[in-house]
This record gives C-alpha cells, structure tokens and sequence, in this order.
C-alpha cells in the first residue's frame, strides 16, 4: 500500500506561516489583500473561490471578492482589474479560471499588473519563472513542490512525467521540476504508447482532467503518483488517477479530495504575503 501524501497537513503548515507573516506585517502597520475576481456562475469556480475567499479570513488576509455576470464586457472586466491594480489595500488579483467563452483569457492575465499577478500566469512572470529568477511560482505546481519537500522525496536525478501541457499546470510543473534537477518528459492528447512513457516515471503528475484515466499497469512500482485531477463521477469527487488500484502498487500517492487542491490555495496566500512585502519595500 502506497504512503498517503496529505495535502491538508502540509497546506495547514504553509497557512500557518502565512498566519505568522500576516501577523507581523501588521504590527508594522501593513495590511494583505487578495482581491478575487469570479466571471458567472461555473459550479466548480464557485467552490475554488469560496475556498480561496474562506483561507483569506483564517489567515488574516483581506478578500475583496467581485462576482461579476456571466454577460459582463470584457472591458467591463478590463476596467476593474485596472481599478484593483491602483488600489493600494489589493496586493494580489486573482481572476478565476476559465473565463466565459466570450472573453479572451490572455488579454485578461495580461491585464493583471505583475507585481499584483499572484497567479504568476502574466507574461513576464512566467519568463522569470523559466529563466529560475522570480518572485511568484504558480500555485498548483508550486504546492506540489511543497508537498515532495514535506515527505523528503528528492527530486534530482528522477525520472518525472507530467502528462498534461496547460499554462496552469503542466508546462509549469515541469518546469519546476527541471529547476529540482528532475529528468522531465511532457506527455499529452497526441503522446504515442503513453503507458510506456509514465510507466518509467519515478515520479508522475496527472493533470489531464479525465476520472479513471491513469490506471496501474501506468505506474511503475514505488512510485510518486500525483494527481491534479478534479472531476466528478458518479456525483463524487475524484482525481485521474484509479486510486484503488494504483495505491496498491505506488509508493506514494495524494488524494482527492485532500491531496493537491488544498495546497493551491495555501501558496496563493503564501504569494499574496509575497506580493505585499515587495509593494511594501520588503
Ligand atoms: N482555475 C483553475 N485553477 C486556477 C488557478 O490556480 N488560478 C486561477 N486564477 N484560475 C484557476
């Protein structure tokens, strides 16, 4: 049986830290704010946001929260975030993904100032992240880092495969694991004989968004099986990963629920601290 890697435990130890940060930032007269933007009313936006807005307040940092229609203008949109990108009480802009199909998502991201871009999806801090200079790492990758470091599992030299190539999450996280001295390969849609690829992975990150789709014959025995994963089946919540049979066979594994998902929210408050130390000179 596989060593659970519980990502409430290592999120409630990040948010800690935050708590401290926040805590004494404060007793220097500074305060936090995150303002999150959610655009209609997507079920699982909602949930993430709601979540996001509710590790705010035990943090001791200040949401702002705008839910805007489904219908709004993309200059509508546009002109808030250049509202929240002068107001100086909002050190971070969170503009939750995806976006209506009727506006365009890059022109949106781009619009975020960077130093308010706790997402770290603005252009130029995702050039900083590829050049391993930057002030924010984006926070699904990021928070997996921060879950291999708590369980000490060493990175250098691994074989790693991250099958799903998004901005968000895939490209990203494999970038971060080539800056740990990872060997990385990307696999996606178009990758051949895939189960030959992941199944040399010493550690395998499943970002595709399918249920069921990374089965045990995948998976080498003794593994890292990570999964990023949120979907829905059967009315339940669940990840990529068959977690019945591969946590027969891996060595590690997360969870879902509990795995990955509470660490994003954790190191978007961790870059939002960030965010306010750097507007504040720190
Ligand atoms: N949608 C899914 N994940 C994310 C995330 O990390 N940030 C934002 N803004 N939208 C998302």
């Amino acid at each position: 049986m596989s060593k659970i890697l519980d990502g409430k435990t290592v999120s409630a130890s990040v948010k800690e830290a935050v708590r401290t940060q926040v805590k004494e930032l404060s007793k220097d007269g500074i305060s936090v704010g995150l303002a999150v933007i959610l655009v209609g009313g997507n079920p699982a936006s909602k949930i993430y946001v709601a979540n996001k807005k509710k590790a705010c307040e035990e943090t001791g940092i200040k949401a702002f929260e705008y839910t805007l229609d489904e219908n709004v203008s993309q200059s509508e949109l546009l002109s808030l975030i250049e509202t929240l990108n002068a107001k100086k009480e909002v050190n971070g802009i969170l503009c939750q993904l995806p976006l209506p199909p009727h506006i365009d998502e890059r022109a949106v991201i781009a619009a975020i100032s960077p130093e308010k871009d706790v997402d770290a999806f603005n252009v130029s801090n995702v050039g900083k992240i590829v050049i391993g200079n930057y002030d924010f790492l984006p926070c699904t990758p990021a928070g997996i880092i921060e879950i291999l470091d708590y369980y000490g599992i060493e990175v250098e030299g691994k074989n790693c495969v991250v099958i799903g190539r998004s901005n968000i999450v895939g490209k990203p996280m494999a970038l971060l694991l080539m800056h740990r001295n990872g060997t990385v390969t990307i696999c996606h849609s178009k990758t051949e004989n895939l189960a030959s690829v992941t199944s040399g992975a010493d550690i395998l990150v499943s970002a595709v968004g399918k249920a069921g789709f990374v089965t045990a014959d995948m998976v080498k025995p003794g593994a890292v099986v990570i999964d990023v994963g949120m979907n829905r089946a059967e009315g339940k919540l669940c990840g990529d990963v068959c977690f019945d049979e591969v946590s027969k066979i891996a060595g590690y594994i997360t969870p879902v629920p509990g795995g990955v998902g509470p660490m994003t929210v954790s190191v978007l408050l961790k870059n939002t601290v960030t965010a306010a130390k750097r507007q504040n000179g720190r």
